[in-house]
């Protein structure tokens, strides 16, 4: 066996923990959830989430990433079978690589439009443009085979220069890799978060357009951040603040055990995992929200804002408002906004590739670089489905199953295997072994008690989603012997088509429901074969006299 791998120093663990967590969620997810979500009246929800949900997940996949590392095992299967005790657990630990996969897929197709849009605002693509061409530009760029913006295939070109640079990164190690890209990529992020959200600090109304009343950067801030208190009883708030906690701190990926695995044994994760986790806050709630919505209601008003706001705002809209900053300006902000996604991003899909690049080694004792080339071929194959048919749903189906349903599943298990299966007692000793802070003991009756019912609560919220989303409508209906009717987004309805008829193709084209059907079994396709690859590692090492603890002859 080789020399283990470890992080290089404690700065370079926090850093690339924080830039796992620090993603695109931050500027362009988050702004959008906290605007559909009636601004001040999502942010309660998400403190509350960030407490009961968010915390006690950190410290949980740090000690279980930590404890499996000190047995060899990088990534989540064998460590929940180590845990757990039964054969089961590892293939609950499959998501712990399928997600990652399944979200990379489409998250590096994210990332490539910032490295795309970082080169077109240098070459100053978009000045000169009217808000619609903006816009335009967008929809040609998505639309790969009759694409217009100057490059042929543009889109796939720079989805596969994307890959090859995170595969490349990987393929150089922790240390070199990863730590080092963190070091470089977060302190470059921050800095240009800063420069923007300065800009959204100052705009004021010196953006508005003749006749706009509501064209007042202010405004946008205070939307943002006035609390309302009405929302507290509304569960879809509720649902989609723990959404957001989960995506922007990477909880119930996977991502953070494989991490943590290379902590050394008893090193501290109580502290080190709230470093992250608030640096994460920090970057969310003080920069995230400080330049895409109130630069955006500076110009076009908050009304504007209000009915727009989606989440490729970023590139339909950014783009246009940066060039009213005249050219130099607009050229160093756009370069900017893109380049701090870019690495924002890069940080998030490198993590991502982690946990396959940690089983590969750990059971079939591939290279570092054979692991992370065969990571980038895989996520090819999943990935080109979510470029070629963006605008057929195939993008959305991943985002929705792997990228937000999946999470919640995983969460809850990991939760019922730590407090209840190992036993919060020893859970407690795992998470303070070490530790370089003084964990509140409230913690332990919030990790076994309060996070479990959470997550159920999340959990049926997305399964029995009420129709348009109006808990407090359907609730009374039930009530009063009326049924529940279900939203389109309910899982139940989602996986059944209740209500719809099944028609795969018209006139012999697809339709929608045939491109939403093939994709679901792409992914169910994927982890079939993950699970099939701990199936394969299982026989290996009971050819090998291993088991989940590490060597027992
Ligand atoms: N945590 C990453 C993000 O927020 C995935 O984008």
């Amino acid at each position: 066996m080789g020399k283990k791998e470890h992080w290089g120093s404690r700065v370079g663990l926090v850093l690339a923990m924080a830039g796992n967590a620090v993603g695109l969620g931050n500027f362009l997810r988050f702004p959008m959830q906290a605007v559909q979500n009636g601004g001040g009246a999502f942010i309660i929800p998400y403190l509350v989430c960030f407490l009961l949900m968010g915390i006690p997940l950190l410290w949980i996949e740090w000690s279980i990433g930590r404890y499996g590392g000190r047995n060899g095992n990088h990534s989540t299967p064998f460590m929940f079978e180590s845990i757990g005790k039964s054969r089961f657990w590892k293939y609950i630990g499959a998501f712990g690589i399928f997600t990652n996969i399944a979200v990379a897929a489409y998250y590096c197709y994210i990332e490539s439009w910032t490295l795309s849009y970082a080169y077109h605002s240098l070459a100053q693509t978009f000045s000169g443009l009217s808000q619609a061409q903006v816009a335009q530009f967008f929809g040609s760029y998505v639309d790969v085979f009759t694409s217009t913006t100057g490059i042929p295939f543009e889109a796939i070109i720079f989805y596969i220069l994307c890959l090859v640079l995170n595969v490349y990164i990987l393929s150089r190690g922790l240390e070199k890799g990863i730590e080092l890209t963190a070091k470089i990529g977060m302190p470059i992020l921050i800095i240009f978060g800063i420069f923007l959200a300065l800009r959204g600090w100052t705009l004021g109304t010196s953006g508005a357009s003749a006749g706009c009343t509501d064209c007042d950067a202010m405004a946008g801030f205070n939307f943002l951040w006035n609390p309302v208190y009405s929302s507290l009883y509304d569960p879809k708030v509720w649902v989609a603040a723990a959404g957001q906690i989960f995506f922007t701190l990477s909880i119930g990926m996977g991502t953070i055990h494989s991490y943590a695995a290379y902590v050394r044994s008893h090193d501290d994760i109580a502290l080190s995992s709230m470093s992250a986790g608030w640096m994460n806050g920090f970057v969310e709630v003080v920069l995230g929200a400080a330049i895409i919505i109130p630069i955006s209601v500076g110009y076009l008003g908050l009304d504007w804002v209000k009915q727009n706001a989606g989440f490729a705002m970023g590139f339909q809209t950014m783009p246009y408002l940066f060039s009213q900053w005249g050219a130099a300006l607009g050229t160093i902000g756009g370069f900017m906004w893109f380049g701090l996604l870019f690495f924002a991003g890069i940080t998030s899909s490198l993590a991502m590739g982690t946990p396959w690049v940690a089983f590969m080694k750990d059971e079939f004792k591939w290279s570092q670089s054979k692991s992370s080339w065969t990571f980038g071929l895989v996520v090819l194959i999943m990935g080109i489905p979510t470029v070629i048919f963006f605008k057929n749903g195939v993008f959305d189906e991943y985002d929705y199953w792997a990228g937000t349903f999946s999470l919640v599943i995983f969460a809850f298990a990991e939760v019922i295997l730590f407090g209840w299966v190992l036993g919060i007692e020893k859970g407690w000793k795992e998470i303070t072994d070490g530790a370089a802070m003084k964990v509140p003991t409230i913690y332990k009756f919030i990790i076994k008690y309060i996070t479990p019912f959470f997550l159920l609560f999340v959990f049926l919220g997305n399964l029995i989603t009420p129709k348009g989303n109006d808990w407090l409508t359907q609730t009374s209906l039930l009530f009063s012997g009326q049924g529940w009717e279900f939203d389109k987004n309910a899982v139940v309805k989602q996986l059944f088509h209740i209500g719809e008829s099944i028609i795969w193709f018209q006139n012999g084209v697809p339709t929608s429901m045939f491109y939403i059907d093939v994709t679901r079994l792409f992914l169910t396709l994927l982890f079939a074969f993950i699970c099939l690859l701990i199936y394969i590692a299982t026989v290996r090492r009971a050819k090998l006299h291993l088991s989940a603890e590490g060597v027992t002859k």
